[in-house]
């Protein structure tokens, strides 16, 4: 698609981008697996796009076409599947906007079943919860701010087989949060829960801590197995503009997730240098040739492989788990891919501290498959 969409809106293309590619490989994923899902767009615009006539540069613009198209190869392969969308946008000049383009390009998207609400997130979640009637949800939580989504009405859409997407907006979080005040507790309370809030009243929180009390969250109230983020950079500034969190209960969740994101990431962080580097924006030396938060954290997580997948197996001595629970262990806080992890695991067999579970399997295989357990055998000498 045109970049020129996303002209000094990068930020806004990563998130996108992410969208995308996440619905893509989620809509394969789901409708073969369940021949049916709902996607719920809670705070849906259109927001400052630039494509007023396709809205291709807005998350339902963007749902839509995936989705159909991903409906339609399936029909074709004799997979017939039901997808439904439900956008939500609060503000009445822009629900009506939505609206107009749903009834206009309703014919075009034959195979989505399409619904365009009015009204907060909040209120209208009840409604919400009601009309998404597929077996999987997949939900997107993209506010303006740090408000609208309390936690009673994402538990209410965040039922059953679901995943959410969460913009978290780092930039705006870190700016308006960080100091202790009675609004601020409040928000915690209603977005994290009074336990969670509890334990931050009356602190200076940075947001990578409200944003870990958000991952929390995620697990203990809506339940999901593994709770992600992926870090959006800013393009003004060395600063982290959004975390968009994820909330799955699947290790392919987990897996499907950071595949995307180091396709749009590293992308994203190009685009940004280069920016700053046509001069329209001023940097102190270091900072415009050190990598950008999603590079350097890879950067680290991949030194870290070593030292993280021994520490991990050597919990599974009791409990052995499936390669596919363990790489999703280890993928939910680090930047890496299954290959990087089986490597290692192959690695540490070597040494004679894995069992090669996976020869009984194959004699030839040198690293686990998805099914493998792993099991710890020995302690390290010294
Ligand atoms: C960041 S924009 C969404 C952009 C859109 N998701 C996209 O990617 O193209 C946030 C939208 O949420 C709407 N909004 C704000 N508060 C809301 C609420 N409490 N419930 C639902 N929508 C809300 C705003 O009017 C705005 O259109």
């Amino acid at each position: 698609m045109g970049d020129f969409l996303y002209d000094e809106r990068e930020q806004t293309k990563a998130k996108h981008d992410l969208l995308r590619r996440y619905l893509e490989r989620f809509a394969y994923k789901i409708l073969h697996g369940y021949g049916a899902a709902d996607f719920i767009d809670g705070f849906s615009g259109p927001w400052e796009n630039k494509d007023r006539t396709r809205f291709r540069d807005t998350s339902f613009g963007i749902a839509l076409e995936t989705l159909n198209t991903a409906a339609a190869n399936l029909a074709e392969q004799g997979k017939p599947a039901r997808v439904r969308c439900i956008f939500n946008e609060k503000d009445t000049a822009a629900a009506k906007d939505l609206a107009d383009f749903v009834e206009r390009v309703r014919p075009e998207f034959p195979r989505v079943e399409i619904h365009a609400l009015t009204g907060s997130f909040e209120d209208n979640a009840p409604q919400i919860d009601r009309l998404a009637t597929h077996p999987f949800r997949l939900v997107f939580v993209d506010p303006t701010g740090w408000t609208g989504y309390p936690l009673e009405a994402l538990k209410t859409v965040c039922r059953g087989r679901c995943e959410l997407i969460l913009n978290f907006m780092h930039e705006h979080i870190q700016r308006h949060l960080y100091h202790p005040s009675e609004d601020r507790e409040r928000w915690l309370r209603a977005i994290v829960g009074d336990d969670i809030a509890a334990e931050f009243a009356g602190r200076e929180l940075p947001a990578e801590d409200i944003r870990a009390a958000v991952l929390r969250m995620f697990k203990t109230e809506l339940r999901f197995v593994y709770a992600c983020h992926s870090p959006i950079e800013m393009v003004e500034k060395r600063r982290l503009h959004f975390s968009m969190i994820y909330g799955t209960s699947a290790a392919d969740g987990v897996f499907v997730l950071r595949e995307v994101e180091k396709k749009a990431l590293p992308d994203h962080e190009w685009k940004v240098k280069d920016r700053r580097a046509r001069g329209q924006l001023s940097m102190f030396d270091d900072e415009e040739h050190s990598p950008g938060p999603y590079g350097a954290m890879r950067s680290r997580h991949l030194e870290d492989l070593p030292a993280l997948v021994t520490e991990l197996a050597r919990q599974t001595k009791d409990a052995p788990r499936t390669f596919k629970r363990f790489a999703a262990t280890v993928m939910e806080k680090n930047y890496v891919s299954p290959t990087e992890i089986k490597e290692k695991v192959g690695e540490l067999a070597k040494q004679g501290l894995i069992e090669p579970t996976w020869k009984t399997r194959n004699e030839k295989a040198r690293v686990p498959d998805v099914g493998d357990l792993i099991i710890w055998i020995a302690d390290e000498i010294n």
